[in-house]
């Protein structure tokens, strides 16, 4: 800031109106040269103070010293001047702001911009689970052969997952199927459960569309097992169902030994035992030869830890449908036959992909699903 401006004019012996505008023009460009100084935001805030600033600031003193105190025959002048001042210094502080704000912007910018040459950053891109997979392999070999697929409740009635498969209340095939009820609020209509099985939906479906019939049902179904290397309280299985007027026991086993050599490859060995269950008739259990010694029982270190020596893995349930089953969803027991069978997911993943623990699959560690992208 100049220093004329502490003093008054007489003070200074300014007499004249050319010497009044000559002291104004000494007082800007002393302002334009401290101006130029100004390059950061924090300096230009600083020159604000001297030069503008209500108390203290160099227009404040003018308007003290020099106007206010001028003598009668040059307050005019003094006036005239101090306006010209004043817009200048306006002028040009505007147009400095304006620099300093895009300069710093520029600066800011030039930090921020994106150097597009250097490495990415790589995202992982996650994978199906394994289990997901299996569904999808199960469920393009069915549609193959013209099953569709159709799914259902996880939560069911003791109707649809007991009573009307054939299993009464005091069936003793329940005590395996033992499963969680719903805690219901009082005066609830009947009971509630996870479904243990897939098989509901035969019934649901047969419900809703006349024969004839060829679902499969993905889906995962809850027991009260303690969990282990092969169980769990929650697991995956796929039910299926083929319902018409003229199907054969010899469509049964053809269509599953088809699935099986779809899915495990064409070396594999099959075989039908005996079976129960309460909703087909006859009923079977359906073994492949072992994957892992390839049905011999021996491998190059001993008997066959998988199959034990045996030769066989059981792989699922299956058998032609219980005429009972029909007088619980209308249809005509003499009219119709049909198979159906239910395969356990997590047990067939275990065996295809050699996995020997069941808990993998729900400890989603990935670690382990990497191993499957
Ligand atoms: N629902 C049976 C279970 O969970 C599996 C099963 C067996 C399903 C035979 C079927 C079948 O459809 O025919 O143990």
């Amino acid at each position: 800031m100049a220093a004329s401006v502490e003093k008054t004019l007489a003070e200074q012996g300014v007499k004249s109106a050319e010497q009044v505008a000559a002291l104004f023009g000494e007082v800007r460009s002393q302002a334009e040269t401290d101006l130029r100084g100004v390059s950061t935001e924090k300096q230009f805030e600083e020159f604000r103070n001297q030069w503008l600033g209500r108390k203290a600031g160099a227009l404040t003193k003018i308007t003290d010293n020099w106007l206010k105190q001028a003598p009668g025959e040059l307050k005019k002048s003094v006036g005239q001047e101090f306006n010209k001042f004043k817009t200048a210094l306006e002028a040009v502080i505007e147009e400095r702001r304006a620099a300093i704000e895009f300069g710093e912007e520029a600066a800011a910018d030039a930090k921020d911009r994106v150097d597009l040459s250097l490495p990415g950053v790589v995202r992982s891109v996650g994978s199906r689970h394994l289990i997901r997979q299996v569904f999808q392999e199960i469920e393009d070999i069915f549609f193959s052969i013209g099953f569709s697929v159709v799914e259902g409740p996880e939560i069911e009635t003791p109707y649809y997952n007991f009573e009307a498969l054939n299993i009464p209340e005091f069936h003793p095939v329940r005590d395996d199927m033992d499963t969680f009820y719903m805690e219901l609020p009082k005066g609830a209509p009947g009971q509630l459960l996870l479904r243990t099985h897939t098989s509901p939906m035969q019934i649901r479906t047969m419900e809703k569309h006349k024969p004839p019939v060829r679902v499969i049902v993905p889906g995962r179904v809850y027991r009260r097992d303690n969990p282990d290397a092969t169980h769990s309280f929650a697991f995956h299985q796929v039910e299926g169902l083929a319902v018409d007027t003229d199907i054969t026991f010899c469509d049964f086993t053809g269509t599953i030994e088809y699935f099986v050599k779809q899915f495990f490859g064409a070396n594999v060995k099959t075989r039908f035992r005996p079976s129960y269950f309460p909703f087909t008739e006859p009923s079977v259990e359906f073994d492949a030869s072992c994957v892992f010694c390839g049905g011999s029982g021996t491998t190059a270190s001993g008997t066959c830890g998988k199959c034990k020596g045996a030769g066989w893995i059981e792989l699922f349930g299956a058998g032609m449908v219980d005429p009972a089953v029909y007088g619980f969803v209308g249809y005509d027991p003499k009219r119709v036959s049909g198979f159906a069978f239910g395969i356990g997911i997590d047990r067939l993943a275990m065996l295809k992909y050699g996995i020997d623990d069941l808990q993998v699959f729900f400890q989603n560690d990935v670690r382990f699903l990497k191993q499957f992208p």
